[in-house]
This record gives structure tokens, sequence and C-alpha cells, in this order.
């Protein structure tokens, strides 16, 4: 099916869906209540779910007392997890009190075929279960759920479909994420990420062009590519195009102001890449760069392919060409046989690296990769004592990263109001949070701002002038 053809179709049962509404019988208020979990990918895929209820007629509610509760999943890590069958059994005994309540759960935790067993068995009330390949058939199966009786599952493998031009709905108007590939190659050896997404998919770069002009036209200033190694962008596609050229056609859209993207892997960072970003007026001077671990030797088990004297050859590379850059990663702490000495390299990473921000993560188990049964799982009080020891270097470098543009004036745009009445928040094209007081009438504006005081992770400022 080609995929005009297969938005048309979902398109089609957003009307049966609205039909069917407005034959519901009267009483019930028509609202959903999604929850997203995970990463910025699944809240992109969220906004698209959202923004096809909406269409067909419901309205968002932030309480789980709606009419169809919808969970979008993350299996990263087993945490995520096993907050969705904490929420799962809370449902339960709401859905006894409202019968007509539909129950919809998707994405990465059901391309698990123990999770999907479990629900078939320990929550049937559950009415509709996909996966992460048939996602944009959501108005399709939203359809059937309605018209038919018992558990929907429909998981998919594999797919090779990038369906274009379904509805989303964003959060801000003036900035949002644009997917330019899903899936991912890399299986590094900890990571579920490879089995539940799929294969690396690129999408063609007319069509990311395409919805690039639109949003802007639609008043989008920010745009945030996102993809789970953005730095192989393009290798499967017909005619090959790298990420930094994909960049460089992006740039050339007018009345787009700031460009970002994620993750990089560092094995695949080119320096075309790299003097794409230095030349350029619009991408932002903030670069994700997952290190993982400090130690070689980890680095090889968990199968990164680069060592920690590539990792930081990097860079020092990307620190000469863009001074000014804002750096930051992700850290497993705990990974099977990591000892203290291999800790210590990570540690001796972060010493040298001076992130804005480091995230980190406690080793988690994930069935059907390799490390899970690689020998030498770490006892939780080492991990746990390691953890606490990379947070508090994380932090005490982070906050002295962050504030080396104190004093300065930096453009700022504008998102939202913060708590504090009169106070408005923002980011610099460095990712960093900046509170300064103002009128709400700005959010969404470009402002100069100079950032008076470094509060840790984020600037107290005040405007200098509007910038436009
Ligand atoms: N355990 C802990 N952290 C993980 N990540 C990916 N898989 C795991 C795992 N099994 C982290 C990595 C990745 C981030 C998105 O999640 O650091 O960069
Ligand atoms: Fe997971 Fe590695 Fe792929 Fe990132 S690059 S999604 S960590 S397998």
């Amino acid at each position: 099916m080609s995929k005009i053809n297969e938005t048309e179709l979902q398109m089609h049962y957003i009307e049966l869906s609205r039909a069917l509404l407005r034959e519901a019988p009267s009483g019930q208020e028509h609202s959903f209540h999604l929850f997203t979990a995970g990463c910025q990918m699944n809240v992109l895929q969220s906004e698209s779910v959202a923004a096809i209820m909406e269409k067909i007629g419901y309205t968002p509610k932030e309480t789980e007392d709606a009419d169809i509760i919808i969970y979008n999943t993350c299996t990263v890590r087993e945490n995520a997890n096993q907050k969705i069958y904490g929420h799962l059994g809370h449902l339960k005994n709401l859905k006894k009190k409202k019968p007509h309540m539909k129950i919809i759960i998707f994405g990465c935790m059901m391309q698990e075929p123990h999770v999907v067993e479990k629900i078939r068995k320990d929550y049937p009330f559950v009415d509709l279960v996909f996966g992460t390949h048939n996602m944009y058939k959501f108005a399709e199966l939203f359809y059937r759920m309605m018209t038919s009786e018992g558990q929907i599952i429909d998981v998919w493998k594999e797919s090779e479909d990038i369906v274009e031009g379904l509805p989303s709905s964003r959060k801000y108007f003036f900035k949002t994420g644009v997917n330019v590939m899903f899936g991912c190659n890399n299986f590094c050896s900890y990571c579920i990420v490879p089995y539940v997404r799929g294969r690396e998919k690129s999408r063609e770069p007319q069509d990311i062009i395409k919805e690039i002009e639109d949003l802007v036209k639609d008043g989008v200033t920010e745009i945030m590519l996102l993809g789970q190694n953005v730095n192989s962008y393009g290798k499967t596609l017909a005619v090959p195009v790298t990420f930094a050229q994909l960049l460089e056609q992006i740039e050339q859209i007018e009345g787009l102001k700031r460009i970002r993207f994620m993750t990089s892997h560092p094995k695949d960072l080119s320096d075309e890449l790299i003097a794409v970003m230095a030349k350029s007026s619009k991408i932002c001077h903030h670069l994700h760069l997952p290190l993982q671990s400090g130690s070689s030797r980890i680095l090889k088990i968990m199968n990164r392919r680069y060592d920690k004297e590539r990792y930081l050859d990097l860079v020092h590379k990307i620190r000469t060409a863009i001074p000014d850059i804002s750096l930051t990663t992700d850290i497993i702490v705990g990974f099977p046989g990591e000892t203290e000495e291999d800790f210590q390299e990570t540690l001796d990473v972060v010493e040298k690296c001076d992130y804005d921000t480091a995230f980190t993560f406690i080793y988690s188990k994930r069935t059907g990769t390799p490390a899970a049964s690689m020998p030498d799982q770490i006892p939780e009080d080492v991990v746990k004592e390691r953890f606490d020891r990379l947070l508090s270097l994380v932090q005490e470098k982070g906050r002295a990263a962050s504030s080396r543009f104190t004093g300065t004036v930096k453009e700022v745009l504008v998102e939202e109001e913060s708590k504090d009445a009169g106070v408005l928040t923002g980011r610099t094209e460095h990712n960093l949070l900046v509170h300064f007081p103002g009128s709400k009438d700005l959010i969404g504006k470009y402002v100069n701002v100079s950032l008076d005081e470094c509060k840790g992770f984020y600037y107290f400022g005040s405007i200098v002038n509007e910038s436009e």
C-alpha cells in the first residue's frame, strides 16, 4: 500500500470513529487521558495520538477518571515497566466503577512477548495493545476496539513503512520535535531499543524539509531533530544523504531560527558535521554525546565501538571547532563486570569533559540483550555507592560548567510562565534554563537576557531588550 493511501485510510477511520461517537449514549464526557513514558520520540508519537483523539471528538483530561485511558510505554529500563503494571492495577478498580471505560496500552514495552503474555493473562480488562511498528494505524485500531468485544492485541515484529502526514498537535506553538529516523542498528549490549524499535530507517529528506516548512508556516521557530542515532541518518536511503547535508538543507528554511538534534552516537559523529555546526547560524551549540562508560574495556563489552581515548579526542575536536559548545551525556553505572578501576575511568572522563549535565543511570538488566546473561552482575549496594559518587561529581562539575555564561547577554526563547507569577522561563541556544521577570505575551518570542546569577542549573536574569 502506498504511503498516501495509508494516511487516507487512517483519516477515514477517524471519520468512522467520529460518527460512532455521535451515536454514543449521552451522559459520557468523551474524555481521554494520555500518559507518556520515555524519550522525546514517544512524546512526539503521543502528540499524534492526542491529535487523532481530538479529531475524533474527545477532550484531553489530566486525571485518570477519563473515558479512554492511553499509555505510551518505554522499556529502556525495568523500573518504567514496573510503573506501568502499578498503573494498570489501579485502573482495574476505576473500570469497575465505569464499565464503558476503555484502556489502551502501546509502544516499546509491548514489543516484548513476555509483557504481552502478562497483559493477556493478568490484565484482561485492557482493551487494546499494540506496538511500535503499527503506531501509524492508531485510528484504525481505535475504531476496531470501539466496534468489537474483548481484548485486541496487534503487535508487529517489524515494518518497512514510514507513514507521512498523520495529524499531530504540539505542546508549544513555537517549537517541536521532528523525527528524521526510526530504529537503531547498533546493538549496544545492554540496550533493548534495537529489539523493540527495529532496524534503522531514515525519512526522505524532502519529507522532512516539507514538514519543517509547514511547521514554520504554522509558527514554529525551533525544531529538535530526533533519532536514536542521528549521525547515521540517510545511510539506508536509495540516494544516501549524510546528516550534515540534511542539516545544511534545513538551515536554508526561511523563518526557522534554531535547530537542535539528538541523539548523537560518538562513533558516527563526523568532521563534516562538526564543520557544518561551527559555521551554522541556526544549529544550536549543544551536543548530547552519550558516553555510557569511561572505561575502554567496558566500552568494548558494551559494543560501543569507541574507546576512552577516541571519545576524549572527539570532545577536544568539538571544543576546538566550537569553543562555547554545551555538552551533555548519558552514563550507565554498574554494567556487568565493572570494577572500581573501570568506574574511576568514568569519573576521569566526567572530570575532563566539563558536561553541563549528565544523565546517570543504574544498569538495568533487559531480557534478551547480551549483557543480561553476562557474568559478574554487580551487587546493588556497590552500584548504588558508585552511582552516588558519580552523581555528586556530575552535579559539582555541572554547576561549574553551567555558570560559565554569568554576566553575559544571551538570546532566550521564552517558553512559559514559571511557577512564580510574572516570572518567565526560557532557554538559551546552549539549552540552559533562564528565569527572568517579564510578561506572558513574550512566550514564543526571542529576547535578550542578561544572565545575572547562576543558581546551579539555571540562571536568574533580566531582559535587556527584545531581540524580535
Ligand atoms: N540500563 C541502564 N541504562 C540504559 N540505557 C539504555 N539501556 C540501559 C540499560 N539497560 C540508557 C543509556 C541511553 C539512555 C537513553 O538510556 O545511557 O543512552
Ligand atoms: Fe540503544 Fe546503543 Fe541504539 Fe542508543 S545506539 S538506542 S544505546 S543500541
